[in-house]
């Protein structure tokens, strides 16, 4: 009889709480100054969940009818819901604070602090080595223009039909890639290559799998204009984002002008250069250098066990020599190889670097990826032939070329050979590349655009329909760099600094 109360209590408490949510949408919906459904359904994560928790703390649900529970979030809802339109429209500011694991310099801008700053580089130290420096990083940016550029990230207006984001392709939840073998644009044309991850991207000297941006900036402006990706031109670029509500005002905070106050009529004209920076600045952020393996190398033997020792010397000995090009820290050495990866059935021979007959040395050859959050971006390769780890790491012992075509006689980089690994070697090797994540620099993704556009509907997880507590802080309130997460990150190493 008990179990009978109990379930019956169970499924009317859920009848009540499914009901409730749909009034309390409705209700929000019909708030007058309500932008849009979006704004409405976003509202509904931080408002009814919250009033939801607080109506079960002190509401018995046996005497509580849905009438009643109807009637008091009706009552409830205008005070609440008030308060967070006025917030909402609240213009939007940069933050001023450097993200985590940078410091405030002078002339405002950050500095890039790190363990591995402490050590040499690569020279003497043996390929593979724990203990070696990162190459330079681009950092020296304001506070202002990462945080500019974390908005222009997420930001759809950037694309043609105000559909596709920067972070539509680089997901934060997929480790900065989209989880696709090749990418899809703003329209549904299908691309030809898979989207790379964007964690530690400012330490690279060459972009692209193919190595043809030298730069952050210079690469910020491809995938902008390339018809299989945003598809749009500069003209309209520059119209969308001059005429928003809220851009001109925080271009001009990202990039003042020293000029005598109040001489400015109006903000000056926001350019490509400075959305290029913008976005560099904020890719340049993405820094993952905690990872259990850091700690490790790092000094604290226990962050790995016996099974990722394993594969770690797997991947560092002769025989597998993956080291050789996935050089640590960054687990790359930002070479270029060939290897020769399959392409997936049907798709055509992707020549990578070597595109041109100047360059037929280099045919099939691509950038060494990092392997930094490599758990987080399957599938694998230019070509995102491979869907797991460990499938990648056998392609290594198939046999030196074993997947070039019959017709394409590639130059294999001379590490590319018959290491004869074990299955249990392999596997220790894709157990190894999971000790690379670290994701404890997530920066916040925005739940409010400077465009007044919706996040693109990829980044809407399902959370945003979750039952779970509302966050109280607003991301512009705090640090955008503030999730949960970030608290774990190794404290500010500046024993350089005082030596
Ligand atoms: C349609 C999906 C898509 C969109 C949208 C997109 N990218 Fe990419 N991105 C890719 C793909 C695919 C590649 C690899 C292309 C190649 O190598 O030829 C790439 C490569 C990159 C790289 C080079 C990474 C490396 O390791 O070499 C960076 C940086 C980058 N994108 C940043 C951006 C920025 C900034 C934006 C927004 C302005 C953007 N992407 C928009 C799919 C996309
Ligand atoms: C000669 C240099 C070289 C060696 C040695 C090497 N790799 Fe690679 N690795 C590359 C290149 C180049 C790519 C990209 C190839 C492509 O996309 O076709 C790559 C890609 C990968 C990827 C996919 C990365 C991504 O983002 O999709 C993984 C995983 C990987 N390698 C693991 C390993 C392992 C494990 C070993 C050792 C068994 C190894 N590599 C040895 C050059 C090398």
């Amino acid at each position: 009889m008990k179990t009978m109360n109990t379930t019956n209590l169970m499924s009317r408490r859920t009848a009540v709480l499914t009901l409730w949510t749909h009034l309390c949408t409705l209700a929000l919906c019909k708030t007058p100054g309500m932008p849009s459904l979006h704004s409405a359904l976003r509202l509904r994560r931080r408002l009814c969940t919250k009033m939801q928790t607080m109506a079960i703390k002190t509401i018995s649900m046996r005497t509580m009818s849905m009438q009643a529970m109807a009637l008091l979030t009706i009552a409830l809802l205008p005070n609440v819901s008030h308060a967070t339109t006025a917030d909402d429209a609240a213009p939007l500011q940069l933050s001023g604070s450097c993200p985590p694991s940078f410091e405030h310099i002078a002339d405002n801008r950050c500095r890039l602090v790190s363990r591995y700053q402490a050590y040499d580089s690569l020279q003497n130290k043996g390929v593979g080595g724990t203990k070696t420096a990162l190459p330079a990083a681009r950092d020296g940016f304001s506070p202002q223009q990462i945080d500019l550029g974390r908005y222009l990230f997420f930001d759809p207006l950037l694309s043609a039909n105000h559909r596709q984001a920067c972070a539509s392709c680089h997901q934060p939840a997929k480790g900065f890639a989209d989880g696709k073998a090749v990418s899809t644009g703003a329209f549904g044309q299908p691309g030809s290559r898979s989207a790379p991850s964007l964690w530690n991207v400012g330490f690279l000297k060459k972009l692209f799998w193919d190595a043809r941006a030298d730069s952050l900036e210079q690469q910020a402006l491809i995938p902008l204009f390339a018809p299989h990706e945003m598809a749009n031109n500069a003209e309209q670029l520059l119209a969308d984002l001059s005429t928003s509500p809220a851009y001109p005002a925080l271009f001009a905070e990202a990039f003042p002008i020293d000029e005598p106050s109040g001489s400015r009529q109006q903000p000056p004209r926001i350019t490509l250069a400075q959305i290029a920076t913008a976005l560099a600045a904020f890719q340049s952020s993405l820094i993952s250098l905690n990872s259990r393996y850091d700690q490790y190398a790092l000094g604290y033997q226990d962050a790995l066990n016996e099974n990722e020792i394993k594969g770690l010397n797997v991947f560092r000995s002769f025989v597998a020599r993956c080291a050789e090009c996935h050089t640590p820290p960054l687990f790359t050495n930002q070479q270029i190889a060939v290897i020769g990866t399959p392409e997936p059935a049907g798709m055509p021979f992707d020549p990578g670097v070597g595109n041109t007959p100047e360059k037929a040395k280099l045919r099939g050859g691509f950038k060494v990826p990092t392997l930094r959050n490599i758990a987080k971006t399957a599938p694998y390769m230019h070509s995102g032939r491979f869907a797991t780890l460990d499938e990648a790491a056998e392609f290594y012992t198939k046999g030196r070329g074993h997947a070039v075509p019959k017709d394409e006689h590639l130059q294999l980089h001379w590490h590319i050979w018959e290491p004869k690994l074990s299955p249990d070697e392999i596997h220790q090797l894709s157990v190894f590349l999971q000790t690379l994540t670290d994701e404890s620099l997530l920066p916040a993704t925005p739940t409010r655009l400077p465009s007044g556009l919706p996040l693109p509907a990829e980044l809407l997880g399902p959370e945003l329909f979750s039952q779970q507590p509302a966050t109280t802080s607003t991301p512009h309130a705090a640090s955008p760099f503030a999730g949960p997460a970030a608290r774990h990150v190794f404290p500010t190493f500046n024993q350089r600094a005082s030596q």
